[in-house]
């Protein structure tokens, strides 16, 4: 495979320009596109060779649980968005975190995180990892003095979501990468809603970016991908071990379409957030709406904060609870709105150019119990609407169906 031998300066691009160029490794073909490389295994071009490439003595592919050429080309590019060393990935974000964990931390360890994080990060974290002796504490998503008083001598991980999911709380990356250093611990910051067209967490001082790939990178809702960005060492001496072994590998079809999700990010990102923001005011200003939760308005209570930290945008995600008198009624009401959806897909994931809205008590933060759903402050009369690229116009006719008939 050829490079780019005498190409341009990567370090001097734009990440625009990094978005669709960064990263292409042509064949002999000289192909415009970014080649798919099917492949689960290669061939050496002598015993000596792969001997000193699977000792890590010599560079060229082994074996397609460690590495292919499409997966490294969107590694190599999410690294260059993000402004980060280096980048592996895995076959979803959850098992970006997984391989997170396994690398860093071993029984007697201790990790903190915000309360407020996605259903499965909690579980992950709060119950698998606990069976292997992890210890963790969940805290406040906005209240630095809560994660301070939360560090122990044995804590080596805090761990955010921001905005979060479902409510879009947002934390402070620069404040809670301080304290992770002075405790010295790594920040992790799962950065799956504002994504590196809105932020970048390592410029922030966080040490590791997670992702699901899923969601916004992919940007049209048709497969799984995660990855961790971090420095060289990490990627190479913490997290590629563990898929060595563990085999959470990225499939190469996976992140081919990641890749290519990539070149529209910054588009796409821009135009969702501002129709989240148009569709937000106009939900503030119904009357069958409790609540809007969106960073981009001013009625968010970080909103200066996520501003300054996500390029003047809120992303393309907002949560409203509906006006209900109790929580049986607020459920009723909230099934109501999604039940009378007839073009907005009533679908749990994110990240899709497809509107898309789900009830999370129900769904995404269906397994945790009830204490810990309303620690995370997530009610019965929540609904998130990922919003995509259709008409506003037709964005707000379809929730308004439901929302004025209560
Ligand atoms: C904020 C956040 N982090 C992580 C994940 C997990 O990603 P995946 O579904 O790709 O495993 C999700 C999925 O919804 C998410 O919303």
């Amino acid at each position: 495979m050829a490079s780019e031998a005498s190409g341009p300066d990567f370090s001097a691009l734009q990440r625009e320009t990094l978005a669709v160029r960064a990263a292409v490794a042509r064949s002999q073909y000289g192909e415009n596109s970014e080649a798919l490389f099917l492949t689960s295994g290669y061939v050496q071009p002598s015993a000596a060779a792969a001997a000193a490439r699977f000792a890590g003595d010599e560079d060229g592919f082994t074996y397609g649980r460690y590495g292919n050429p499409t997966v490294a080309s969107f590694e190599q590019r999410l690294a260059a968005l993000e402004g980060a060393p280096a980048c592996i990935s895995t076959a979803s974000g959850m098992s970006a975190i997984l391989m997170m964990c396994l690398g860093l931390l071993k029984a007697g360890d201790h990790v903190l995180c915000s309360r407020s994080m996605f259903g499965s990060t909690i579980k992950l974290i709060g119950s698998d990892l606990a069976k292997f002796g992890v210890e963790s504490s969940f805290v406040s998503q906005t209240d630095v003095g809560e994660w301070k008083a939360a560090i122990r001598p044995n804590t080596k991980l805090l761990f955010a979501e921001t905005p979060t999911n479902p409510l879009t709380e947002v934390c402070d990356i620069r404040a809670l990468a301080d304290l992770a250093h002075n405790a010295g611990a790594l920040l992790a910051v799962d950065n799956c809603f504002a994504t590196p067209a809105l932020q970048r967490p390592m410029e922030h001082g966080a040490d590791i970016v997670m992702h699901s790939g899923t969601k916004y990178l992919d940007g049209q809702g048709r497969v799984m991908a995660g990855a961790l960005c971090a420095s060289e060492a990490l990627v190479e001496k913490t997290f590629l071990p563990v898929l060595k072994s563990g085999g959470m590998t990225l499939a190469p079809f996976n992140a081919w379409v990641v890749l290519k999700g990539l070149e529209t990010l910054d588009l796409r990102l821009r135009a969702q957030s501002a129709q989240a923001l148009a569709l937000a005011q106009w939900l503030e200003a119904h009357p069958a709406v409790a609540r809007v939760f969106y960073p981009g308005l001013p009625s968010h209570p970080q909103h200066e904060l996520a501003l300054a930290q996500q390029g003047g945008l809120g992303g393309a995600v907002l949560s409203f609870e509906v006006k209900a008198a109790d929580a049986d009624q607020a459920r009723t009401r909230a099934f109501q709105v999604l039940d009378a959806l007839q073009l907005l897909s009533l679908s749990t994931n994110l990240g899709d150019t497809k509107t898309l809205c789900a009830h999370p008590a129900s769904t995404s933060h269906g397994r945790l119990t009830e204490a810990q759903r309303q620690a995370a402050g997530v009610s019965q009369g929540l609904i998130r609407v990922a919003v995509g690229l259709e008409h506003l116009n037709d964005i707000q006719a379809d929730l308004d169906r439901g929302l004025s008939s209560l």
